[in-house]
Order: C-alpha cells, then structure tokens, then sequence
C-alpha cells in the first residue's frame, strides 16, 4: 500500500534510545530521510548508523529540545539538506524525579518541564514554521497514559503531558486549513530505558509494570513506531486533534 512516507523527510527528537530510536528506524525502513535530533552524542551517532546500515539516509543532529538555539538550528540544518520537513515526531523526554506533589522540588518541576512541555512547544514552533513555508506536513506529540490520567509521585510529567496533549488540540485546530495535521501518542507503559531506570532495575517491579495493562505486559517500542508511522501517513489524512492511547487496554479500565 502506497503511504507517502517514501521520500519524505522526518525528524524524530530524542532518537538514540527507546521509542524514538524505533520511529526513526520505521521511517528509515519505511524510505523516509531521516533527522536524528538526540542530545546525547554517541546514542544519536548509533541510531543514525543503524538507518545507514540497513540502507537509509539519515543525518544525525545533536539537539537539547530544552534549548531554542539548538532546535532552531537542528530544522534550519534539516530544511537545508532535505529541502523541507514533512513529518516531525516530538519524542524527547524526561521521567523527572519521583516524589509526592508537596516535595517535588521546583528544579525537578523545572527541568520536566523543560524538556517534556516546553521542548515539545519549542520543537513544534520550528516545524510548524518550516512546513508552513513549504506545502505542509504533520507533527505527531508523543504525550503518555499520564498525559491523559494521574500517576502518584509524577506531579511534573503528569501535568507536562497533560500539556503536551493540549498543545496537541489547539495546533490542530490552528492549521488545520494549512494541511498541517496534528496529532498525539500516549504510550502506556513501553519498555526502554526510561522503564528500567524507573523500576530500578528490579525485575519485580517490572513484572508489575506489566501487569498493570489489561494485556498483561509491557508495549514494545515499535508498537508506538508503527502507529506514529500510520499517523504520518496518507492513510490517517482525516485523524488531526487526535490524543490516542497506544496502551495495551489501560485507559479502558
Ligand atoms: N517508556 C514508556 O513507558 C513511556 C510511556 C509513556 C510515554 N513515554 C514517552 O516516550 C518518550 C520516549 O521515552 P523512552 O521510554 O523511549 O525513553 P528513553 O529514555 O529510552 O529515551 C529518551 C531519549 O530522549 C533523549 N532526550 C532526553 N532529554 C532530551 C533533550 N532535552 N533533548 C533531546 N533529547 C533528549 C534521551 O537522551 C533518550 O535518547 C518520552 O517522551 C516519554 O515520556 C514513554
């Protein structure tokens, strides 16, 4: 089946690790050009040399979605070598510190924030900008199951994918006569990294992790990819707006 994503150029932050590795990967599968836009070097590196190995194009960009500077500079870098963006999944993303709302400290609110609300606005305002100047594109947030309902010991993720879920909405609504669709994925619990750093490791915790889905363990990262990948594509060319759980059945409970 013909997509639209073969040719097109798609930038994925936070593309050295976990679900944005995945993505990046599935665009590259899928033959899209690929900007790796990671702050870590030597994981973004990685990533960019897997598309490379299985025959992608890819170009690696070193990018704190925290800061304007890098962002700006990372879609300048990407319009000049590919000529525009056409999709952009905003992925980049902190867990922050766990702790109850009344000692969550103001640098970790801060520094979740940051990254998870404001990084995602900063991304947005880039991409937007650069496929406005072309004939359009699609951004697909990566908000969370916490981005829909409350998590204990998670104040600042929780209220930054909240907002990152209605930052979703109101771009939509914005271009959606500039055929700029706008859409979110809420992941339930995936396992990457982030999992393991969060469950310590502990094989108990991850058993519980697991079991908190109705099917009864944890998503893979190319379950997100590929569904990140369907939203790209020209086979969800009504779906703007749309903050869709990818959870194994959690937000049905
Ligand atoms: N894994 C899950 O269960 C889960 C569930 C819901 C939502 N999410 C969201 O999915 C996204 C990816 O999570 P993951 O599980 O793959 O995590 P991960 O830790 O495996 O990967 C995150 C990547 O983002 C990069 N990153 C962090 N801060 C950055 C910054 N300021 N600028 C650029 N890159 C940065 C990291 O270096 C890393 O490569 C995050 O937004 C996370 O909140 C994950």
């Amino acid at each position: 089946m013909e997509t639209g994503i073969k040719g097109k150029t798609a930038v994925v932050t936070g593309a050295g690790s976990g679900i944005g590795r995945a993505t990046a990967l599935a665009f590259a599968a899928a033959g899209a050009k690929v900007v790796v836009a990671e702050k870590d070097e030597a994981s973004g590196k990685t990533t960019m040399q897997m598309i490379q190995a299985q025959g992608g194009e890819a170009m690696f960009i070193m990018t704190d979605v925290a800061k304007a500077g890098d962002v700006e500079l990372m879609l300048a870098m990407a319009e000049q070598r590919f000529g525009t963006v056409d999709f952009a999944f905003n992925n980049a993303g902190v867990e922050g510190i766990s702790s109850p709302t009344h000692e969550c400290s103001a640098s970790n609110w801060d520094q979740t924030m940051a990254v998870d609300l404001r990084g995602t606005w900063i991304c947005m305002k880039s991409e937007i900008a650069t496929m406005l100047r072309h004939t359009g594109g699609v951004v697909v947030n990566c908000s969370s199951i916490a981005g829909l309902v409350g998590f204990e010991g998670m104040p600042a993720y929780v209220a930054a994918k909240h907002g990152v879920a209605g930052l979703t909405k109101t771009a939509a609504l914005e271009y959606a006569q500039k055929n700029i669709r706008v859409n979110a994925v809420c992941p339930g619990v995936i396992h990457t990294a982030m999992v393991d750093r969060v469950a310590g490791n502990d094989p108990a915790a991850l058993a519980s992790f697991a079991a908190m889905a109705p099917m009864g363990r944890m998503g893979k990262p190319e379950e997100i990819a590929s569904v990140v990948l369907w939203l790209c594509s020209d086979q969800a060319g009504y779906v703007t707006g749309a903050v869709i759980p990818v959870d194994g059945g959690y937000m049905a409970r």
